[in-house]
């Protein structure tokens, strides 16, 4: 496990598109694992920009989701299908079929999970996972408590994240109280896994799962049994 920390919240999400940039050159072939919140944003503007650029392309690149509200579809502004596009697939040459964002309208979402899983697996599994950090230790929408063995299915959201994220909706509008999630067994067959922390508000988080001990109430604390994890941070949220 390798800690990177940054002086500001600006340079560690540089550190962190320079890593995938470095991954993507190297392999163009590759599989990612990708995230949503506000923390990957500049990240992702980066990419974008990289894209640009000509420093990377995503035409060969196959692309999975961590995560999905049930019950939202890409023509809900909150739903992470639209985001994707907003932030990344709308910018850049990832064909479509190449894209995967588990279904949050599919009928049946146990199934939905399941084929997710068979298609991380046909694909040859993830080579780089890009991660974030929630407020209360989750990766993905994995939340305290989840099974370190766990895959791809429907999960409960906490109070404390459907709090967190009630800023994504509209006031009249009610976050989603479950999700399909990529589980942290999924996650921890990655190759290569980054997570990205900034802000003082993920300072507890961090210090939770970097201290150990690797414990179901620290989802984040799963990562010491991953094979290769670099934690890059910001001042604020290494609480230094
Ligand atoms: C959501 C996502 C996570 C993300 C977390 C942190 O709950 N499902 O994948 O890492 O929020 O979000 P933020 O970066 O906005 O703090």
């Amino acid at each position: 496990m390798e800690v990177i920390v940054k002086p500001t919240a600006e340079a560690a999400s540089a550190h962190a598109h320079d890593l995938l940039v470095a991954h993507m050159q190297r392999s163009p072939a590759t599989v990612l694992g990708l995230p949503t919140g506000a923390t990957p944003l500049p990240v992702y503007e980066r990419l974008v920009a990289s894209f640009r650029a000509g420093l990377i392309t995503f035409r060969t690149t196959t692309t999975f989701n961590l995560d999905e509200y049930l019950g939202l579809g890409t023509q809900h502004a909150a739903s992470y299908a639209s985001y994707m596009k907003r932030v990344l697939f709308d910018h850049v040459d990832c064909p479509p079929s190449q894209r995967h964002i588990p279904d949050g309208l599919a009928k049946d979402p146990q199934q939905e999970a399941l084929a997710y899983e068979a298609a991380i697996l046909a694909a040859g599994g993830i080579d780089f996972m890009l991660l974030g950090l929630g407020h209360n230790g989750h990766i993905g929408f994995n939340e305290p408590g989840s099974d370190f063995a766990s895959r791809t299915r429907l999960v409960d959201l906490t109070p404390s994240t459907l709090a967190a994220n009630k800023s994504y909706f509209a006031q009249d509008q009610s976050p989603p109280k479950q999700a399909i999630s990529m589980g942290i067994g999924t996650i921890l067959e990655a190759q290569t896994i980054v997570i990205l922390a900034t802000g003082a508000s993920k300072a507890e988080a961090v210090v939770r799962s970097l201290a150990g001990p690797a414990t179901p109430a620290v989802p984040g604390s799963a990562l010491h049994l991953a094979r290769n994890v670099i934690f890059v941070l910001d001042r604020a949220s290494a609480g230094s």
